[in-house]
């Protein structure tokens, strides 16, 4: 099993835009959950984007005129996002996004943790440290938005277990999951042709089973007005408002 890092920086990392169906289709999807969420910075509004993987949400942030402060421990993936930002007013920051506050040296207008990166800390107790830390570090009315998989239930069974992500005539990337009592192993099994033949890749790491009651408890614990709805890709999207 590896750790989150290590199936990041050495596996799915580097296939990650790919996986998202590119970066222009990445940025439109970006654009229409925050929209579908209410986020909208103003010029010079600083948000942060934690997880921020290749960068789909800062970009989009970026453009509406936000000063972004984007959060990964996968180095090729803030590279990737390096060379996009061009002139764009995103900093990029390799660090775990436990540590984000140290980065922050005001309060923030927005805070951003997108596509299932919550269920990928280590402990819900690391997650509530998380909730906790964006709670504070927003300024009066400033928003957070998270979205994540809800994990509850007994999931998928069998051949269900399989779950096909991305594919083209060169590579195939499969998902294939388990539920345990308190995570979800995750497998992600890349084919990559070479020549007439195909290569398989695998790499396995587990996920949390976050409720998100347990999230939007800890958020109205401290001090936000929480909403909870359906994100795209069918995962939660909870919105906090401090
Ligand atoms: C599923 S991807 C989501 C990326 C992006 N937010 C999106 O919506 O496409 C999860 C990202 O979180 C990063 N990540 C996971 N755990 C992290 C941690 N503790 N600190 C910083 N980044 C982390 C991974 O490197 C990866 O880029």
């Amino acid at each position: 099993m590896a750790s989150t890092q290590e199936h990041y920086d050495d596996h799915l990392g580097p296939i990650y835009t790919w996986m998202l169906g590119g970066f222009d289709a990445a940025c439109s999807a970006a654009e229409e959950e925050l929209d579908n969420a209410g986020l909208a910075p103003a010029k010079g509004d600083v948000v942060v984007d934690l997880g921020c993987g290749s960068g789909q949400f800062s970009i989009v942030l970026a453009r509406n005129g936000a000063s972004v402060l984007a959060v990964d421990c996968c180095k090729p993936l803030l590279a990737e996002l390096d060379q996009r930002s061009g002139e764009l007013n995103v900093r990029t920051i390799h660090s775990d996004m436990l540590s984000f506050r140290r980065h922050l040296s005001q309060p923030a207008s927005g805070i951003v943790c997108m596509g299932d990166t919550l269920t990928h800390l280590p402990s819900k107790e690391d997650v509530q440290v998380l909730l906790r830390d964006v709670a504070s570090a927003l300024k009066s009315g400033g928003v957070f938005v998270a979205t994540f998989r809800n994990y509850a239930g007994d999931g998928p069974m069998g051949d269900a277990r399989f779950i096909p992500v991305q594919s083209d005539a060169n590579r195939i990337l499969t998902c294939f999951i388990e539920y345990g009592r308190f995570s979800v192993g995750v497998t992600d099994l890349v084919h990559e042709r070479d020549g007439d033949s195909w290569q398989l890749r695998t790499s396995s790491y587990e996920k949390l089973r976050l409720e998100p009651a347990e999230v939007s408890a800890t958020l109205e614990e401290s001090g936000c007005h929480v909403r909870t709805e359906n994100g795209s890709r069918g995962m939660v999207r909870i919105v906090a408002v401090r």
